[in-house]
């Protein structure tokens, strides 16, 4: 079975079994600059599991493009990706524990025809802040499951929060056994020796995690996830994800083009490579910051490691080509950018090698030094300096300096390796926990003022105006709209005059649900029609705006204070910035 077949095979069934198939995220968050990438399902729904209603119903599924870098160090080995794609069915405040673990069941055993003794599951053991889950031990026996291929683990296991507050719950997972030995007597599915393999996770998000404690959310949800690529290798009785359709013909390709042979290398370049198209497709960029840094780590890494197969860099483009070949039955839209998503990868490769070329000076003075000090060996120091500032890794560092007739000492480098690699971590994880609790006051409140923004816009510099993007901190707004000239002082005081008096008259603001085509002839503004589904949330204040937006808004514009222009400038041709504050 093909991915592609395992993804339509459950959306399928879950529409058969009343979900709405909604569309997937952007793996680049939209207008929240806190959180690096989408790093599950859940994540884009979140204000759904605390209450908010979905356009859309208490029954959904989709499948979601998703980014995990935390581990981007581990890529190489037989199973760690960075971009990977996660089906999903949510509950919110529908069904629960029993509806969820019998269509998993039937999923898992009619569907994709896993005999039912392969499967093992976990569930939640209990302790102070939540009881022993029997309702799902039963549900499981029900279904078929034996007791003694049930086990029950405690929270490092079986309780599943992403980051350190948000909505959160104990979770059941389902494991597939791969018919491996057992690596003790006491070998169980949470076990790493690789027996026993995790295949689905369903979360019984009922209750809210902040630096109080726990408390119980207004509703019982259900957040499941099914990772795409690992399904598909265990249904093909693969060992890893590299050997399934998404990534054989890169492999193939690599092995054809290399010089030297190195797995480890191979699958780092097919798999950075999949995780850059997909992240420079849903927008993003490299950069020294935040994602586009990220972006830059993958392409680089990508780039060092095609130079140490020896693959001559000129036939990056026709590896991409066969890339995209292979998921644009899963992603059309890869097919559709091709062009630039080839732009940006061989623009970035180009940078790198540049970079190289500054380091290679660099080196070259270090072994003058060394030499002039009558030493042989290159300090540690200095090889992940070399790394830190140049992107030199070691290995190569170690090859120039052979060449020198010189040892590298690397005695302390995985310390300082991971001195380093724990801070950039540290700062992934604050930036996930901030997206999670990212629609504050404050962002709730600039939410607001950007409807009225490009309401007073329109009036004083005329209907032509649209929204083309914005950016929301809790600090600060940032909005994109088209207009083909610089606005004047005067324009910027009426725009701003304007907004202030639409919060003095402390409008309402009203939410509503209707069908799109409704919303469009009512003349609602939307920044991107086809992303939303027939059913779309309109929020409208008074007669002044009425916009398609998924909120969250204040209820009403009294709540805003001062509203100030800060600064109005180019953004790209025929587009204009303006960086505003509420004060
Ligand atoms: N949120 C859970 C996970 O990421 C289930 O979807 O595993």
């Amino acid at each position: 079975m093909k991915a592609i077949e395992i993804r339509n095979k459950y959306l399928n069934f879950f529409k058969n079994h009343g979900h709405v198939v909604i569309p997937s995220a952007p793996v680049v968050p939209e207008n929240d600059p806190s959180v690096l990438f989408t790093t599950a399902g859940m994540q884009p729904l979140v204000p759904y599991l605390l209450g908010q209603k979905h356009p859309a119903g208490t029954r959904l599924t989709d499948f979601q493009k998703c980014v995990r870098t935390n581990d981007i160090d581990e890529v190489g080995d037989n199973r760690h990706l960075t971009y990977f794609e996660m089906l999903g069915n949510w509950s919110l405040g529908d069904y629960f524990k029993d509806e969820s673990i019998a269509m998993s069941y039937e999923f898992l055993t009619k569907e994709l025809g896993i005999a039912p003794e392969k499967l093992s599951v976990t569930c939640f053991a209990g302790d102070e802040d939540c009881e022993r889950d029997n309702v799902s031990f039963e549900a499981w026996k029900r279904a078929g499951i034996p007791e003694e291929r049930i086990y029950f683990f405690g929270k490092d296991d079986n309780w599943w929060i992403a980051g350190e507050e948000g909505p959160c719950g104990p979770d059941t997972e389902m494991f597939y056994d791969t018919g491996k030995p057992k690596c003790s007597e006491n070998c169980n599915p949470s076990c790493s020796c690789g027996k026993y393999v995790e295949i689905w996770n369903n979360v019984f998000m009922e209750f809210y995690k902040d630096k109080n404690g726990y408390s119980k959310l207004e509703q019982k949800n259900v957040d499941t996830g099914l990772g795409l690529e690992r399904m598909t290798m265990l249904l093909q009785g693969k060992e890893t994800p590299f050997e399934i359709e998404l990534f054989a013909p890169v492999m193939d390709k690599l092995k054809e083009l290399q010089s030297v042979d190195n797995i480890e290398s191979r699958r780092i370049i097919a798999e950075h490579l999949r995780s850059s198209m997909m992240i420079i497709n849903d927008g993003a960029r490299p950069s020294n910051v935040d994602r586009g840094y990220v972006l830059r780590r993958l392409l680089r890494r990508m780039t060092r490691h095609l130079s140490k197969l020896g693959i001559d860099l000129s036939k990056l483009p026709d590896i991409i080509d066969i890339s995209i070949s292979s998921l644009e039955e899963l992603y059309p839209e890869l097919n559709t950018n091709r062009e630039q998503i080839k732009n940006v990868i061989i623009e970035e490769k180009d940078k790198f090698m540049r970079t190289l070329q500054n380091g290679e000076k660099e080196f070259e003075k270090v072994v003058s030094k060394t030499k002039n000090a009558g030493k042989t060996v290159i300090d540690t120091n200095i090889v992940f300096n070399l790394y830190e500032t140049y992107g030199f890794p070691p290995e190569m560092t170690e090859e120039l300096a052979k060449e020198q007739g010189l040892s590298v000492d690397l005695s302390d480098y995985q310390k300082l390796f991971k001195e380093h690699q724990d801070k950039s971590r540290m700062g992934m994880d604050q930036k996930f926990k901030g997206g999670l609790a990212s629609s504050g006051e404050m962002e709730t409140k600039y939410h607001t003022a950007t409807h009225l923004l490009n309401a007073a816009l329109k009036v004083v510099l005329g209907e032509h105006v649209h929204q083309k993007g914005s950016n929301i901190t809790a600090e600060r707004m940032r909005f994109d709209f088209s207009h083909g000239a610089k606005m004047t002082d005067e324009e910027k005081k009426k725009a701003e005059d304007l907004v202030n008096e639409y919060i003095k008259m402390d409008i309402p603001v009203e939410k509503m649900e209707m069908a799109k085509e409704d919303a469009i002839n009512m003349g609602a503004e939307a920044m991107f029609l086809d992303k939303y589904g027939d059913v779309v949330t309109v929020y409208k204040i008074g007669d002044v705006s009425l916009e398609l937006c998924g909120g969250p808004h204040v209820t009403s514009t009294g709540k805003l204070g001062h509203f100030k222009i800060k600064k109005e400038e180019a953004s790209s041709a025929g587009v204009r910035r303006i960086k505003a504050i509420l004060e």
